[in-house]
């Protein structure tokens, strides 16, 4: 079922994303595709720097990388797609770029149990997943989980993440963010 699934260029990495990321996003109104590039979006509109917007553009790349189908979550299954994507892009991308997409999940454990009307917020596919992915975080996980390096930077991609389901919204494509990618890659 899991992939150990490596990704060897920018070049590959563009291509999962344009040809996979069509594929309709988790019971949310907007493909794969649609839902990185807002989110890569919100977080360059909020003065994120490059490494957090590869960050936002590649978070959920790990959902085109295992072959549990569209409905895994449905059936009880999560597919730690965060690791996936960390792991595929690990050889290539700074840890700037990779925290932030292995934490994306833990943000929202974590943001569940800082922030009262977080939950409320939530799609009915996040909420769905969080059960999966362990719940909110205990205020032991939550202290520790603040510790790591770039926590930071993870809680706000998990903003940008949460607010990128937003049907027919016009932003930038895929294109527009090949040279941010390259420059980061090694
Ligand atoms: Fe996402």
């Amino acid at each position: 079922m899991r992939q150990t699934a490596r990704i060897a260029s920018v070049e590959e990495v563009f291509k999962l994303l344009a040809t996979g990321g069509g594929a309709a996003y988790f019971g949310e109104p907007v493909t794969v595709l649609e839902h990185s590039l807002q989110a890569a979006w919100f977080v360059q509109c909020l003065g994120g720097d490059d490494a957090l917007i590869a960050a936002a553009l590649l978070h959920d790349l790990g959902h085109l990388l295992h072959s549990e189908g569209e409905d895994a979550a449905d059936r009880g299954l999560d597919t730690r797609h965060e690791e996936l994507a960390a792991a595929a892009l690990g050889e290539h991308l700074p840890a700037s770029v990779l925290d932030p997409i292995r934490l994306h999940v833990a943000a929202k454990r974590f943001l569940c149990f800082a922030e009262p009307d977080y939950l409320a917020g939530l799609s009915p596919a996040s909420v769905e997943s969080l059960a999966l992915q362990g719940g909110p975080m205990t205020a032991a996980e939550a202290e520790a989980f603040l510790k790591l390096p770039h926590a930071r930077a993870a809680l706000a991609l998990r903003r940008a993440d949460d607010a990128a389901k937003v049907r027919g919204l016009q932003v930038p494509p895929l294109d527009a963010y090949r040279a941010l990618v390259a420059s980061l890659w090694r």
